[in-house]
């Protein structure tokens, strides 16, 4: 199908090129990256359009019987190692590396090589029709979901994010008491501490029957009796009490919440029933609807509206817009650091500044100019600033943002003063703060103005050694 190569050295690249990513899969724990290379990594997302369309277009026309012409075939090659490198590189940033990613890397990389086999195999004169044929298929397919792995990555399911699940989306109307309810309130008050990765009391909290399991002290949740599950009794435990979760000082359920989930096991812990099942008078309903209420629904339907083609055109390689849910004009956005980071990346957003209500800034080198638009934001509820070089007077833009929930700041250079800006900002409930400039006493003047405000500053330094060892201990009982 294609002539022996009259240049040798294009085939040392490919051989290079893939030695190289089969080094850098096998040894990828050992190596720690110069960061010369987590700056090539970033030019992944925009490079790995090439294979995509080159490897497709060699696939079909090799399943048409079409000649592929070499050319095509040796710059799709090159190109999809090329992709799987920087994508490896990218990747490389994120530790710990989310099962979506893990995915999406080993698939990326199949793609690579199977390529590079058919390079090889065509090269090589060898006519086996099938072989290739098979490849092809493949390829084509491989494509698709390295493809479908790698736009879920960029949509932000499980990537880098911290605290995971994100908090604002939407209780649908007739909410399923268990997974929209009593799951939504234990994945933001306790699954951080009890799942697969950190198991605390060996307890996980990620399904009913695991609370029915239980864990050191024995099952967590008695079905239809709230009295006997060892859950409610530390919920109702004063705050100040060792065994009383959520543990340090964590922001405490409220009372509603704690009544839900009592009401919901003392009705049988059932996972398919749903509001609309109860009675009215059934109290648990009135719970229900109240802890909707309290949600952030009804803000939402005086956002303006946006057309699906402006978020479109604003959106790139590099900055993601999602409605937060569907139908909704509120928007969640998070941008990425290109190659060539230009200010305008983030301003060009200030036509839907209105509609967004989280917005993910992490990592980006962001100055004045960004945070004035941050500051346009008027609906935002979940920023995240970490990792950025914002000091005080940056900072001190956010002071209008009444409606901010949740802000993540950590490793900035914000200090004490920005604690006044942080005093106002009264819906408030989860600050992180952790390697800034805060001292103990701004942070605990802080304490005194919000008191329902959540601050993870880190973990202090006394108490550090004895956590290490404690985590050591459990590990290796394990
Ligand atoms: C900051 C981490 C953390 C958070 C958040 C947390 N827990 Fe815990 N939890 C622990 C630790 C550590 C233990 C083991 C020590 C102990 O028994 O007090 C534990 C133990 C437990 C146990 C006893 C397990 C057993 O069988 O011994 C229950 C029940 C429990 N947690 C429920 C909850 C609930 C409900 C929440 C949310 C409201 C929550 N936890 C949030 C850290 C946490």
């Amino acid at each position: 199908m294609a002539q022996k190569n009259s240049s040798p050295w294009v085939d040392y690249v490919i051989f290079g090129l893939t030695v190289f990513l089969i080094f850098c899969l096998i040894f990828e724990s050992f190596i720690d990256l110069p960061g010369l290379v987590a700056w090539l990594g970033r030019w992944h997302p925009l490079i790995l359009h090439f294979p995509i369309v080159l490897l497709l277009m060699s696939a079909a026309l090799g399943l048409f019987n079409r000649m592929v012409p070499k050319l095509l075939l040796t710059v799709a090659t090159i190109s999809a190692l090329v992709t799987a490198i920087t994508g490896f590189f990218l990747g490389n940033e994120a530790v710990p590396k989310g099962s979506l990613l893990l995915w999406h890397q080993w698939m990326g990389a199949g793609v690579a090589i199977l390529a590079v086999l058919w390079y090889w195999v065509s090269t090589n004169h060898l006519q086996q029709t099938y072989l290739v044929k098979g490849i092809q298929v493949v390829l084509i397919i491989l494509v698709g979901f390295t493809g479908h792995y790698g736009g879920m990555i960029t949509h932000g399911e499980d990537f880098l994010a911290l605290p995971k699940s994100k908090k604002l989306e939407k209780i649908p109307e007739d909410p399923l008491i268990y997974e929209h309810i009593v799951y939504r309130i234990l994945d933001n008050n306790c699954i951080g501490c009890h799942n697969p990765n950190k198991k605390k009391g060996e307890l996980l909290m990620t399904d009913i029957s695991e609370l029915v399991q239980g864990g050191e002290s024995g099952p967590a949740l008695v079905l239809g009796d709230p009295g006997k599950s060892e859950l409610i009794r530390r919920l109702h435990l004063p705050v100040e009490d060792e065994e009383h979760m959520p543990p340090d000082g964590k922001k405490p359920l409220s009372e509603n919440e704690i009544q839900i989930l009592e009401r919901w096991i003392a009705m049988g812990a059932s996972d398919t029933l749903k509001l609309s099942h109860l009675d009215s008078n059934e109290p648990l309903a009135g719970m229900v609807k109240k802890m909707m209420d309290s949600g952030t629904k009804n803000s939402w339907s005086k956002l303006p509206k946006v057309a699906d083609s402006t978020l479109q055109n604003l959106a790139s390689d590099y900055v993601t817009i999602k409605r937060v849910a569907s139908n909704s004009q509120a928007l969640g956005i998070s941008v990425y650091l290109p190659p060539e980071y230009d200010p305008k990346n983030i301003t060009d957003l200030k036509r839907i500044a209105n509609n967004i209500v989280e917005l993910d800034l992490s990592g980006i080198p962001i100055g004045e100019k960004e945070m004035e638009f941050v500051a346009m934001c008027k609906n935002l509820e979940w920023l995240e600033v970490d990792r950025t070089p914002i000091k005080d007077a940056e900072f001190a833009k956010l002071s209008g943002l009444v409606h901010l929930r949740v802000l993540k700041a950590y490793e900035t250079g914000i200090g004490d003063e920005s604690v006044a800006v942080l005093k106002d900002l009264k819906n408030l409930n989860s600050l992180y703060v952790w390697e800034t400039q805060l001292s103990d006493s701004g942070l605990s003047q802080l304490m005194e103005a919000v008191p329902n405000l959540y601050i993870d500053h880190g973990i202090d330094p006394e108490l550090k050694t004895d956590f290490i060892e404690k985590d050591t201990i459990v590990d290796s009982i394990q």
